[in-house]
């Protein structure tokens, strides 16, 4: 079976990925397979920058096709902010729900009308000869102006999904799957992935 490694040690993100290529036949290893799997600085001023430094630097030290995401939160309102630093929104090491509380009491005042935001992923997959490919994927929505809703992480359970009126924190794992900025990401990148699966 063809291996792909998922360059992260993010717990949250592994469940949702595998979820999505599961259906594919590849042999998903993760963090958990391997001793020294190393954490990548995430320091490029892009998600794709960030993505491919992720992605290159497991293939280069296990020589296995590897596939990194990432993700950032663009909030309109904010100019844009967290974006690229939607990790360490309020600093270092901090929990998801420290970067959430910061974000809400930064939009305290903001209406409605003008809580826009999107969540934008992108996916670099580097297969065994080290070619790149890159998709991106997107969700539309606004930010509320408190908690709702149990499941997820990071930013779900202040992020509304537009058109649906309910958090991603609202939604299980299959309904998120179909519409986040990650799920549209992994649709698009399970097309190239098919290529490299000697398996189809
Ligand atoms: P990363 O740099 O791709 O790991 O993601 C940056 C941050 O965005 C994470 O630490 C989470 O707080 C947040 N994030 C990423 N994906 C999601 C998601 O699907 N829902 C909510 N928050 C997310």
């Amino acid at each position: 079976m063809t291996e792909l490694i998922l360059a992260t040690k993010n717990l949250d993100k592994i469940i949702e990925i595998k979820s999505v290529l599961d259906n594919l036949n590849f042999k998903v290893l993760t963090f958990r397979d391997f001793e020294n799997f190393p954490e990548t600085k995430e320091d490029k001023k892009t998600l794709e920058g960030n993505a491919e430094k992720k992605a290159r630097e497991i293939w280069k030290k296990f020589q296995i096709p590897a596939l990194a995401d990432d993700t950032g939160l663009f909030v309109d309102a904010l100019d844009g902010a967290p974006g690229v630093f939607s990790s360490r929104f309020a600093g270092e090491n901090v929990t998801y729900k420290q970067n959430r509380e910061k974000l809400l009491r930064l939009m305290k005042n903001i209406p409605l009308q003008k809580r826009d935001a999107i969540f934008r992923t992108i996916i670099v997959f580097i297969s065994q000869s080290g070619e790149k490919f890159s998709v991106k994927g997107e969700c539309k929505g606004y930010i509320g102006f408190e908690e709702k809703g149990k499941n997820g992480f990071g930013y779900d359970k202040i992020f509304y999904v537009k058109n649906l009126d309910k958090t991603f924190a609202e939604l299980t794992i299959t309904e998120k799957n179909k519409i986040s900025h990650r799920g549209i990401a992994l649709k698009n990148i399970n097309k190239i992935l098919k290529k490299f699966n000697k398996n189809f």
